[in-house]
């Protein structure tokens, strides 16, 4: 399919971060005085935050399946409200069937009441490779629950099946995994990933300043992160056998930015309960205690307050039209200049200042 100046993006997982990046993307259209915030720049390589087409959606619950995806974003239990729903323009693009398998979590069942399906696993394939080709997708962007490995693995190997670009926003690892990155790479096929990093989330905050201490000569002896939230997002995580690779993803990127690691059992990073009342705010408490000069010791409590999904969508806007420029430039394989600077769990971990040095030399194509 010839490409045009528009980046054809299909959807997998409408939940609230997809309705945070589309309501935000029509929030900047409807207030053109704001100054675009929480991304590299105001166009990258020539794309602006308006050029990107939502073409299509995949999802498992009743509600969502077969609406528009104008509306569909609207739908329970999604709970962003940057735009009211009469206020966002009306496309052609639909929600359509995605494979259930292990997407939805005991503790969410009955918010998201998945539908019944009649059709088979290979009845899907096909279906989604007729949609994506009938579309023109050309980057699929998951944002399935945390625990969807199967689902995540079925549309890695969509994309691959019908060379799509893959952004993978979920700690289900894909662009970071060796067998998968090789897959991309002799295909190659852009993939960007593994688990968004936000613009100022836990994440970022806590390895800044764990590499700080680090950097500053200090020794750090523990440090723990806990988060908690009020979306499916955070219920779905109440289900521990599900958070295995978070944990691996949140952990490693705060310890990526150590001189010396830290045992296992001197750092908690994680997700740690589900408080209804708080929807989207996500709060966030971060201990780090160490030692200074002459074995003095100190100390550091940070409380982070923010809007998790306006914080995941000021990143994948970036991470889209990163793709969109590794398929200009027929780069595949796992960028990683962009998985290093935007996610958590990269195939290659850098300092976030180098990732991003590295990242505006992709964009200008040094
Ligand atoms: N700041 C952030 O919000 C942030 C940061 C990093 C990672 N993430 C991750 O992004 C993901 C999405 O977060 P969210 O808040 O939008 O979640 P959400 O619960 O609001 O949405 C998940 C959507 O996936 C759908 N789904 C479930 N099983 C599916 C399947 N088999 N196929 C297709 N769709 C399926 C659900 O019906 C729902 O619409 C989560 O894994 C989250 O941990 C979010």
């Amino acid at each position: 399919m010839a490409m045009t100046g528009r980046i054809k993006v299909g959807l997998v997982g409408i939940g609230n971060c997809f309705s945070g990046l589309i309501q935000g993307i029509e929030y900047y259209k409807k207030n053109p005085s704001q100054e675009v915030t929480g991304i590299i720049h105001d166009t990258l390589a020539g794309y602006g935050i308006h050029d990107i087409d939502f073409v299509c959606g995949f999802d498992v619950a009743e509600n969502k399946v077969g609406t528009p995806l104008m509306n569909a974003i609207y739908e329970s239990p999604n709970m962003v409200n940057y735009v009211a729903k009469d206020d966002m323009p009306k496309t052609n693009a639909m929600i359509y069937e995605s494979p259930l398998l292990d997407g939805v979590g005991i503790w969410v069942e009955n918010k998201i009441n998945p539908l019944t399906s009649t059709k088979t696993i290979e009845q899907l394939t096909t279906e989604v490779k007729q949609i994506i080709k009938d579309t023109g997708v050309e980057i699929i962007v998951s944002y399935l629950p945390v625990g969807s490995d199967q689902v995540t693995e079925f549309w890695a190997q969509i994309c691959l099946d019908t060379n799509t670009a893959f952004v993978n926003c979920i700690p289900s690892f894909i662009a970071s995994d060796e067998t998968w990155a090789k897959k991309f790479q002799e295909k190659n096929i852009p993939c960007i990933g593994d688990d968004i990093k936000g613009q100022v989330g836990a994440t970022i905050v806590h390895r800044t300043l764990a590499k700080l201490c680090s950097d500053r000569g200090t020794k750090i002896d523990q440090t723990y992160q806990i988060n908690v939230g009020g979306n499916t997002d955070f219920l779905n995580m109440k289900e521990q056998d599900r958070l295995v690779s978070k944990r691996i993803s949140k952990t490693e990127s705060v310890q990526s930015q150590l001189k010396e690691r830290l045992a296992d059992d001197q750092i908690y990073v994680g997700p740690s309960d589900f408080i209804p009342f708080l929807g989207n705010t996500k709060l966030m408490f971060m201990r780090i205690e160490g030692r200074q000069w002459a074995n003095q010791p100190y100390n550091m409590e940070v409380r982070l307050e923010v809007d998790d999904k306006a914080n995941s969508a000021g990143i994948v806007i970036d991470a889209i039209r990163l793709a969109r420029i590794a398929l200009d430039r027929k780069i595949g394989g796992p960028i990683k200049p962009a998985s290093a600077y935007l996610m958590k769990h990269p195939i290659e971990q850098t300092s976030d200042v180098k990732a991003k040095a590295d990242c505006e030399k992709f964009v200008a194509n040094e």
